[in-house]
């Protein structure tokens, strides 16, 4: 059985003190919740702030972004071990809006996920296509590609850190997410695909998780699919009260 796993992308939201009370707000509705995993994953300057707020809580902290050199001159880069020392578990790395908005290659994301994991931190994996590449027909083509290539080199024993994320590009920040069907047809092919660069075992042990307009309205629906595991939610994990419910729903 694979254990629900739902986080939070803050992306370029709150300030510190917005961030420090939305992570209060959130230990104190979840405290008793012990059947999901979750995070949440602020904007790095408020890692550390947020991580005294969860005060050692059931709620993991991750960061959405890393480099993967160790340390040097690399000018506003932060490195894994930079995260750990932050306390962060998690971190997301090949988000849609860095391949497409900053521009991030599928070689550079290979590169982030090896080093998280040789770091100890377990990477939140993103993957999805573009609405003109879903019209195209493109969707498992370019999802496997993203999957191949972020995942190049890694063995299975490294690849059991990673949590996969499908966020379709089209349906995140927009309202409309895709349908539990839609969603539950690339998981089951990402678990293929798994299976087929590893195997079956490994494949069922992986978490795939659904991205792209989560709320509590969708939540129970898009979590019913079996191998819908988790939900990487953005604008709705900057409610508490949008972000717990989702969360008890799963519970
Ligand atoms: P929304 O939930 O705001 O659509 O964002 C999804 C997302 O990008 C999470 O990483």
């Amino acid at each position: 059985m694979r254990k629900p796993f739902i986080a939070g992308n803050w992306k370029m939201n709150t300030d510190r003190a917005g961030a420090v009370d939305l992570a209060g707000g959130l230990v104190g509705r979840l405290k008793d919740v012990e059947t999901v995993d979750m995070a949440v994953c602020p904007p790095h300057v408020y890692l550390d702030a947020v991580a005294k707020a969860l005060n050692s809580s059931n709620i993991a902290l991750g960061a959405q972004n890393v480099y993967f050199e160790p340390k040097g001159a690399f000018t506003g880069e932060i490195s894994c071990k930079m995260l750990k020392d932050v306390c962060c578990t998690y971190v997301i790395i090949g988000h849609s809006e860095r391949r497409h908005k900053i521009g991030e290659t599928d070689e550079l994301i290979n590169k982030k996920i090896s080093a998280a994991i040789t770091s100890g931190l377990l990477p939140i994996f993103c993957v999805g296509e573009l609405l003109e590449q879903r019209e195209a027909g493109k969707t498992a083509q370019v999802v496997t590609e993203q999957i191949k290539e972020g995942l190049a080199g890694l063995s299975a024993e490294k690849v059991l850190a990673v949590t996969i994320a499908y966020e379709p590009v089209w349906a995140i920040g927009t309202g409309v997410n895709a349908t539990p069907d839609q969603a539950q047809d690339v998981h089951a092919m990402i678990r293929e695909l798994l299976a087929d660069m590893y195997d079956n075992s490994l494949a069922g042990q992986m978490r795939i998780q659904y991205g792209g307009s989560a709320k509590p309205a969708n939540t129970a629906e898009l979590m019913a699919c079996p191998d819908v595991d988790g939900l990487l939610v953005g604008g709705a994990s900057l409610k508490a009260d949008d972000f717990a419910t989702m969360i008890k729903t799963v519970a």
